[in-house]
């Protein structure tokens, strides 16, 4: 039994963004429980990494779409741990598929839908009761800047906007009991879920537009997650928070910048 380390629960922590995020909480100081749902030898190497580094760790499969399977594991977490301090819905559920609204298979455009929704849906129906009775806890969901966009990845860009409104329903009513939850919406990450996307224009597009001047990594993005994670963010309660590495503010800088060049052209014509 773990009595003195806080411990957090990360779906989908076996690769990506989960398994630095599963790094970064443990370095700082949690016991972190590794969720995955089929990869097990990558679950463990990640758990090993945390123990050679001195932090504390353990794998549990699940798959977090599947309500017995999600509540089998919290249920195990509490009987071991006696308590889920923070819970970070991560896992990449279902790949988007990208094509547009309106070519989309009904099936395809669903099962991302409902995939996402799932993935959140059941650990905070399972983790929520307890964090109540304690009136402490953090939850924080993992979003896309994509819940903004429109165009070929409609069915991802619904999935995620659907996440947003679900988080800010789960922040309001667990506002009320002390717990603090919020969302991180990422813009392009380097991870295996973009790694036959992320080539020639998206790439290109996104080391230009970005003030890292390169694509986010697993590691950048973990960090963001570990600070609002960790302590709650101060007061923030209930918002999607967007990590994209300055990809909108250069927008709107080069907006900002076209039009007063767009000025001297109109002056130095005149
Ligand atoms: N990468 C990006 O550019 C980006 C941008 C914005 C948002 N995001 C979001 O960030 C999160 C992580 O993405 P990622 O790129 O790190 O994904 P990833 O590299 O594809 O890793 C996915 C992880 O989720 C696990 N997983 C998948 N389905 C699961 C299930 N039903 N139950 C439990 N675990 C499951 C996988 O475990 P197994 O291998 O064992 O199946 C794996 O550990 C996702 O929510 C994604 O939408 C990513």
């Amino acid at each position: 039994m773990e009595a003195l380390r806080q411990v957090a629960l990360i779906s989908g922590a076996s690769r990506g963004i989960g398994a630095a995020t599963a790094r970064e909480m443990a370095r700082r100081g949690y016991h972190v429980v590794v969720n995955y749902r089929r990869d097990a030898a990558a679950a463990h190497r990640v758990v090993g990494e945390i123990e050679t580094a001195g932090g504390s760790a353990e794998a549990l499969q699940a798959d977090v779409c599947d309500a017995g399977q999600s509540a089998e594991m919290v249920r195990r977490i509490h009987a071991d741990h006696g308590h889920i301090d923070v819970l970070i819905c991560n896992a990449n559920t279902v790949n988007p598929p990208f094509e547009p609204l309106l070519s989309v298979p009904w099936e395809a455009f669903i099962g991302k839908v409902t995939g996402e929704l799932a993935g959140a849906f059941f650990l905070t129906r399972y983790v929520l009761p307890a964090m109540q009775r304690r009136r402490a806890g953090r939850i924080v969901y993992i979003s896309s800047t994509a819940a903004d966009f429109v165009g070929s990845v409609a069915a991802h860009s619904i999935a995620k906007a659907a996440l947003n409104t679900y988080s800010r329903h789960v922040a309001a009513q667990a506002a009320q009991h002390g717990i603090v939850v919020n969302t991180v919406a990422f813009g392009t990450v380097r991870t295996d879920a973009t790694a036959g996307v992320l080539n020639g224009d998206l790439r290109k597009l996104t080391e230009e537009r970005s003030v890292l001047g390169r694509v986010m990594d697993a590691e950048d993005a973990a960090r963001s997650v570990a600070a609002v994670a960790d302590d709650g963010f101060g007061v923030t309660v209930g918002q999607v928070i967007r990590v994209d590495s300055g990809f909108g503010v250069l927008d709107h800088q080069l907006h900002v910048m076209t039009k007063h060049f767009q000025r001297g052209d109109e002056g130095t014509s005149a």
